[in-house]
């Protein structure tokens, strides 16, 4: 029986006519036979992390989210920059993963795209790496707009 590698996708964008999304859903066609490729796109709908409500029943939409993740061999994060940094809804998508640990170990590509994109490059693998994310070699792109 054919295993299916299961690839989980993040946007940092949640704008209907993102670039972000373009780019992950032009990613679909580069995935190989075997691979289930599924764009997550609740993200905007988590609340605000508080400890409070991380509690042992969290909110519906963090448990849809930590299951979407825990079921992915791997993840892509694709993201704009903003104002410097990671943009707050991703931002806050990360937090909801701290205690839940699903990144951990796990293979994660990053790829920003935005004007410049450096400083939201460097944040989220420091975001990452404090997640226990496997950022691995050659799956780090920041792709920027303007050279
Ligand atoms: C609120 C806001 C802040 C931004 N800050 C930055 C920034 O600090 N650095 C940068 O390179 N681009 C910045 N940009 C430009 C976006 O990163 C760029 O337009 C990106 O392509 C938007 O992605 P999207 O089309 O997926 O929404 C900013 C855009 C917005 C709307």
């Amino acid at each position: 029986m054919e295993t299916k590698i299961n690839i989980v996708a993040l946007s940092g964008s949640s704008r209907k006519k993102s670039s972000t999304q373009k780019a992950l859903n032009s990613l679909k066609k580069f995935m190989p036979n075997g691979v289930e490729y599924e764009i997550y796109n609740g993200i905007e709908k988590l609340p605000h992390f508080n400890r409070d409500l991380d509690s042992d029943k969290p909110p519906v939409e963090v448990q849809v989210y930590r299951e979407s993740l825990s079921r992915a061999d791997g993840v892509i994060i694709c993201t704009p920059e903003y104002i410097k940094g990671v943009p707050g809804v991703l931002k806050n998508a990360l937090e909801w993963l701290v205690s839940s640990a699903e990144l951990y170990s796990k293979p994660v590509a990053v790829i920003t795209a935005s004007c410049d994109g450096k400083n939201a490059h460097q944040a989220l693998q420091l975001n990452l790496s404090m997640l226990n994310a496997n950022v691995f070699d050659g799956g780090v792109i920041n792709f920027r707009s303007k050279q």
